[in-house]
């Protein structure tokens, strides 16, 4: 297993490329099972998460080709031949719950193995299940499998989500775009993913309103054709690396970033003295003068403070000014960076799903554990304004959702390099 070591730096310079999201893309690609013709996407992010998507797909009988070093997507479901999405790749990927919809959409059945818990949670299906068989999917769960069928194809109905479960609104719209009637989602997702997802389905002919508020409307279509569609830039990539500065002081331009993106994140920089600026390439982020103030953040599905973005904001806290309280909302275990951050020197307090910060004039580096996605990152931030050197061993956690992220932050002048098992 890799590793990466990070010594601290001073302030950071220049320009950084931000991505095309990982979960926008993650359920753009499973869009192609519904229908016959060639999807592509472009701005597709390089990441191993979504080779494992192209994995799966390939397994269930559709041609994926990546093109342009991984930038392009070209998948064609023409010859599907599988409809059981194996345990051996679902347990490495939860987002592969998402062929559960299109897959009994475009084939009237499918075997999804559920994914099984992963660090964050439990990561329940039970939304997912339940919407489904509003439209008329019959659900067995068998073996750690899920047997579904859905006889005589979907049918439009009025469904409420008792939470506004991104992935539980992903797999529902992709299923309801080829169901006979209405569909109605209330309380659906609103994050820039389902907006993104709904726009690709539209140019794939399905007929959707209401995407980006909390509920959607389709008038199902009898079929789709297909698109191309670019992948919309990653407002948790974004948020990630303009905690760069922030920790470690200078000024960074995130190309492709935009406000709208990060909305409720940017109020809390703003509130702990960090300067965001809109530029014409981007997001350009500084430190106002003086130390970084101590803020309190609470995570909330989208416009609200966005979970993927609270470890790295804890990350910040560890050394501002004051004490910061960080309440986990969305996940049952996200405070695993919290003892990683603590063997740096960090004073953190973690009492079930709120977390407790008083900021310390520096961080130490030390030998570190990776334990999720958005864990391992903000170890990385941390480790590049701290005394000393930090090892930050299992760093295949990090290349789920970040692609060369020490290629990216080492040409802003930070010390990070990659150390091969
Ligand atoms: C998506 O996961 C993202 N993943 C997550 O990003 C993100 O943290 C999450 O949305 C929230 O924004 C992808 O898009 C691939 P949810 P998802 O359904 O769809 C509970 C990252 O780091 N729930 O909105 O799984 C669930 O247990 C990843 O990039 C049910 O109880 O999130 C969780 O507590 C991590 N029953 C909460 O809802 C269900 O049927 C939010 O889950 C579904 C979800």
């Amino acid at each position: 297993m890799d590793s990466i070591i990070v010594r601290g730096n001073g302030p950071l310079k220049g320009q950084i490329p931000i991505a095309g999201a990982k979960n926008a893309c993650l359920t753009l690609m499973p869009a192609t099972l519904l229908s016959e013709e060639p999807l592509t996407l472009t701005n597709a992010p390089r990441l191993s998460d979504i080779a494992t998507m192209t994995e799966l797909l390939s397994s269930l009988g559709a041609e994926v080709s990546s093109l342009q070093d991984g930038k392009v997507q070209a998948m064609s479901s023409h010859n599907i031949n599988n409809h059981v999405a194996e345990y051996d790749i679902v347990r490495k990927m939860r987002a592969s719950n998402l062929v559960l919809g299109p897959m009994l959409a475009r084939l009237g059945h499918a075997v999804v193995s559920l994914p099984g818990g992963c660090a964050i949670g439990a990561r329940p299906m039970d939304l997912h299940i339940h919407g489904l068989e509003a439209l008329g999917a019959e659900i067995e769960l068998k073996d750690g499998y899920l047997h579904a069928k859905v006889p005589g194809g979907f049918k439009g109905a009025e469904i409420n989500l008792a939470f506004a479960s991104v992935g539980a609104t992903e797999n529902i719209l992709m299923a309801s775009t080829l169901a006979k009637g209405t569909t109605i989602i209330n309380n659906a997702a609103r994050e820039p993913e389902i907006v993104d997802l709904a726009t690709c389905l539209r140019a794939m002919g399905a007929q959707i309103e209401g995407d980006g508020t909390s509920r959607i409307e389709v008038q199902g279509v009898d079929r789709l054709h297909g698109a191309t569609h670019p992948v919309v830039t990653d407002r948790i990539e974004l948020g990630t690396y303009m905690l760069a500065p922030a920790i470690c002081g200078g000024e960074v331009e995130c190309l492709g970033g935009r406000i709208e993106l990060v909305g409720a994140f940017c109020e809390k920089l703003d509130e702990a003295g960090i300067h965001v600026e809109e530029t014409a390439k981007g997001l350009k982020v500084s430190r106002k003068n003086g130390r970084v103030r101590a803020v309190d953040v609470t995570t909330e599905p989208f416009p609200g403070f966005p979970t993927d973005l609270q470890a790295q904001m804890m990350a910040l806290m560890c050394t501002a000014e004051g004490t910061s309280v960080l309440e986990e909302k969305i996940f049952e275990n996200r405070f695993m960076h919290a003892p990683e951050l603590i063997r740096m020197g960090a004073e953190i307090e973690v009492h079930g799903g709120t977390a407790t910060v008083t900021g310390v004039e520096r961080l130490k580096g030390a030998p570190v554990m990776a334990t999720d996605l958005r864990a391992s990152v903000s170890l990385i931030l941390a480790a590049m304004a701290a005394e000393g050197e930090t090892i930050v061993n299992r760093v295949y956690h990090l290349d789920r959702g970040y692609e060369r992220v020490e290629e990216k932050l080492g040409n802003l002048g930070a010390h990070i390099e990659r150390v091969k098992a």
